[in-house]
């Protein structure tokens, strides 16, 4: 069954004291919300105290990332099974942020998605087009290019532990949307293709939009039959937005 997922994805920001007030007001505001699941996503240096605050709620834990390497010599990097055992059970891989800053290609997206499967963490796997690539209407072409490239090299029982993530880099952070109607198109289309090598597994698979997605176009969005939430980024700071997008579906 496809699950309505609101998530969270709090990038570089907040400290660790401010991430634990942040996660208790939206456990607090969180309380009767049945139909949908939501994930927050903290930067690693808070991922056990704000573990702890949702340790006996249904709320998720996820990382932003996790290292392409299983141990070993990699300076700085996190992996999947220190995350697995720190109680993350969702990773953000392919942010169009990690691509882009950080070079993160294709194959590197691989390793990391095979690894966090290994550790039992279900990744939410980020897709999308930047502006150029929409101006030239070839955003079907790159989604579909990133799911086969990556997701079609994953078997088909761990497919089902992974959430994608829509995110159209000119959306993010830039305070446009994409329209409901643009959001179900490409949905739609991503579903379509994911079915072409999963069949009926894609009918199951969550797809989330995500970009300036707000309190006041999350209902319209989430009405969409191929939309099933939000990977959240800006809003997801601030408890009653964050809330009130779950709320609308
Ligand atoms: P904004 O909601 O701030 O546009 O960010 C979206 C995003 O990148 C979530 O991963």
């Amino acid at each position: 069954m496809r699950i309505n997922i609101v998530a969270g994805n709090w990038k570089m920001n907040t400290t660790p004291s401010e991430g634990v007030r942040l996660v208790s007001e939206i456990v607090e505001k969180a309380k009767g919300l049945s139909n949908v699941k939501l994930i927050v996503a903290p930067p690693f240096t808070h991922i056990f105290s704000v573990g702890e605050k949702i340790r006996k709620t249904e709320i998720g834990l996820s990382s932003q990332n996790c290292a392409s390497e299983a141990k070993g010599a990699y300076t700085g990097e996190v992996s999947a099974e220190m995350l697995a055992d720190a109680g993350v059970k969702y990773a953000i891989i392919g942010h169009s942020e990690r691509r882009e800053y950080y070079r993160e290609s294709g194959e590197i997206l691989l390793k990391k998605l095979k690894l966090a499967l290994a550790n039992g963490i279900s990744p939410i796997f980020c897709i999308g087009e930047n502006l150029n690539e929409r101006e030239d209407a070839r955003h079907f072409e790159v989604v579909k290019k990133q799911i086969e490239e990556i997701v079609f090299n994953i078997d088909e029982n761990d497919f089902e532990k992974i959430i994608i993530a829509y995110e159209p880099v000119w959306a993010i952070g830039t305070g446009k949307t994409a329209t409901a109607g643009q959001a179900q198109e490409i949905h739609a289309y991503i579903r379509s293709v994911l079915s072409e090598k999963f069949g009926k597994k894609a009918e199951n698979t969550s797809i989330l939009y995500g970009g300036s997605c707000k309190p006041d176009n999350a209902r319209e969005i989430f009405s969409q039959p191929d939309v099933d939430g939000g990977l959240i980024g800006g809003a997801s700071l601030n408890a009653d937005d964050f809330i009130a997008i779950a709320k609308s579906f």
